[in-house]
């Protein structure tokens, strides 16, 4: 079976912008010396480093791709240590909008996620809406319910023509940094749900990107994508170096390539 990919790389708050240059260069030269790999259209690479990464990165690779960890639904104004879509342009095709931690830590709503989707959408980016249950929402049997509440909010008052260019990475919030993975079955059971609620919402739902995150790691990439419905993977910790990126790509190729 061919798939397509995005094999994504969340770095969070880590690598200052000369680690992170240091790292496109050495990722770059590891695929240039697989030449299948480099040719290969079907696999995305996408990497959000730090904002003050991004303008440092720029051109720095033809083959990997940089998004943001975030967006404000502000142009510009009274709104200290936010970053606004107009200084974004030029620099990145995706923008994660409501990671768990932004959700979780710093408490950000469906509403204002919503609004920063439709900013995304305004000013030409792709916007990667997360979502996911914690643990205590799984135990109590709601993930369900809270994936369709996150995505019916996320999405409120987009056409349906903007849904398909969405992507939604869902990672349970139980499974992030945590060591622990949703099971392959378990994954693709949310996933096809969430392809389910997304065919309701536009006619090329089936092209919608969904991507799975919470504690990938090379040991379980290959399972997880060769999962229906995961056409991705969103990595925190085995993003943060190379080598086990690197691993993790190379598993998706495994993939489209047989
Ligand atoms: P880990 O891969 O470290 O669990 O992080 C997942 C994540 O939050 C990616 O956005």
């Amino acid at each position: 079976m061919k798939k397509e990919f995005i094999i994504a790389g969340n770095w969070k708050m880590h690598h200052t912008a000369s680690e992170s240059i240091e790292f496109f260069k050495a990722l770059d030269g590891k695929i240039a010396e697989h030449p299948e790999l480099a040719r290969e259209k079907r696999i995305e690479i996408l990497i959000f480093p730090s904002f003050i990464s991004l303008y440092p990165l720029k051109g720095i690779s033809q083959k990997i791709k940089t998004g943001a960890q975030d967006i404000f639904f502000e142009e510009k104004g009274a709104f200290t240590g936010e970053i606004s879509p107009l200084m974004l342009q030029g620099l990145v095709t995706y923008v994660l909008i409501g990671h768990s931690e932004r959700r979780h830590v710093f408490g950000e709503i469906d509403s204002d996620l919503n609004k920063k989707v439709k900013t995304a959408f305004k000013f030409g980016f792709s916007p990667m809406l997360c979502i996911g249950e914690t643990l205590v929402e799984r135990e109590a049997g709601k993930t369900f319910d809270l994936i369709k509440e996150q995505l019916d909010k996320g999405l409120e008052g987009l056409s349906a023509e903007e849904i398909a260019a969405v992507a939604i990475a869902y990672e349970p919030v139980w499974a992030i940094g945590t060591g622990k993975t949703a099971s392959p079955d378990q994954a693709r059971e949310v996933h096809s749900f969430i392809r389910e609620l997304l065919k309701e919402k536009t006619p090329a739902f089936r092209d919608i990107p969904l991507l799975y995150g919470g504690s990938v790691k090379p040991g379980n990439s290959f399972e997880i994508l060769s999962q229906k419905d995961i056409n991705g993977v969103l990595v925190g910790g085995a993003s943060l170096k190379v080598e086990p990126f690197f691993d993790i790509i190379q598993s998706s190729y495994k993939i489209v390539a047989k």
